[in-house]
C-alpha cells in the first residue's frame, strides 16, 4: 500500500508546471507528493495548504505556504481520498481536513486525486462519511442525519479540526446519488462541510 501511495504521489508531479502555486491536500499519499514537490521547490511559486499538518510538511521541505485569498484561483490541486467511485466522486475527511480541502478543490481548475487501488469502489459509503460540525450542533446534526439518511452518525471523540470544530462519521450509507446527498446534508444547520466531493468531483484520478 505504501508503495502504491508513493507511486500515486510521485505521478501527480506530471501536472506541476514551472511557476505554479500548487494546492496541496492532506494525508499519507499527499505526503509523498510533498516529498516529490520539494525536489522541484525552486521552480514553483509556492503552495496553498489544506491543513496545519500539510503546512508543517511543506515548510519543512522548504516550500512557501501561501494564502488562498491572495493567490487563488489555483491551476492545480493534488489531494488523496478515502473512497473514489467511477464518476470520480469522493469521500474525504479521514484526516479531518475536509473543509479546507473542499475550499481548495472548489478554487482549483484541475483537481488531481491520488489514491491506491483499495480506495476504488462502485458505490460510495463503505468508508464512514465524515461531516464537520459546529460543536454546539453535534447532537442536532446527528439526529437529522439519522432521520434523513438512516446512516449511523458516530462522534469522532478527541478530534478537533483545524477550524475548531468536531467530526461526525456516518456509517452504513450506500450513496447512490452523491450529488443529492451532499446537497441535502449541507442544508442541516450546524454542518460546516460534508466529506462528499460530488458537486465538485476530481478531474483526474491517479491510482498508484
Ligand atoms: C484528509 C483526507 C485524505 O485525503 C484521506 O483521508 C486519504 O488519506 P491517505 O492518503 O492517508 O490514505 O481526506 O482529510
Amino acid at each position: 500500500m505504501t508503495d502504491a501511495k508513493r507511486r500515486a504521489g510521485e505521478q501527480a508531479m506530471q501536472y506541476v508546471e514551472d511557476g505554479m502555486v500548487v494546492g496541496v491536500g492532506t494525508g499519507s499519499t499527499v505526503a509523498y507528493f510533498i516529498q516529490a514537490l520539494a525536489r522541484r521547490r525552486d521552480r514553483i511559486a509556492g503552495a496553498v495548504s489544506s491543513s496545519e499538518s500539510s503546512s508543517t510538511l511543506l515548510r519543512a521541505a522548504g516550500i512557501e505556504v501561501l494564502d488562498l485569498n491572495a493567490h487563488g484561483p489555483l491551476p492545480l490541486y493534488v489531494d488523496g481520498a478515502d473512497e473514489c467511485d467511477p464518476s470520480r466522486c469522493l469521500i474525504k475527511g479521514g484526516g479531518a481536513a475536509l473543509t479546507r480541502e473542499k475550499i481548495i478543490a472548489e478554487a482549483s481548475t484541475c483537481f488531481v486525486c491520488v489514491i491506491d487501488a483499495a480506495k476504488r469502489v462502485e458505490v460510495l459509503g463503505r468508508f464512514a462519511l465524515p461531516i464537520e460540525v459546529i460543536p454546539m450542533a453535534r447532537s442536532l446534526v446527528a439526529r437529522a442525519v439519522l432521520d434523513g439518511t438512516g446512516g449511523q452518525p458516530v462522534w469522532r471523540q478527541g478530534t478537533t479540526t483545524d477550524n475548531g470544530n468536531w467530526i461526525l462519521d456516518v456509517h452504513g450509507l450506500s450513496i447512490i446519488d452523491p450529488v443529492a446527498l451532499e446537497r441535502e446534508l449541507n442544508q442541516i444547520p450546524g454542518v460546516v462541510s460534508v466529506g462528499l466531493f460530488a458537486r465538485r468531483p476530481a478531474d483526474v484520478v491517479i491510482v498508484g
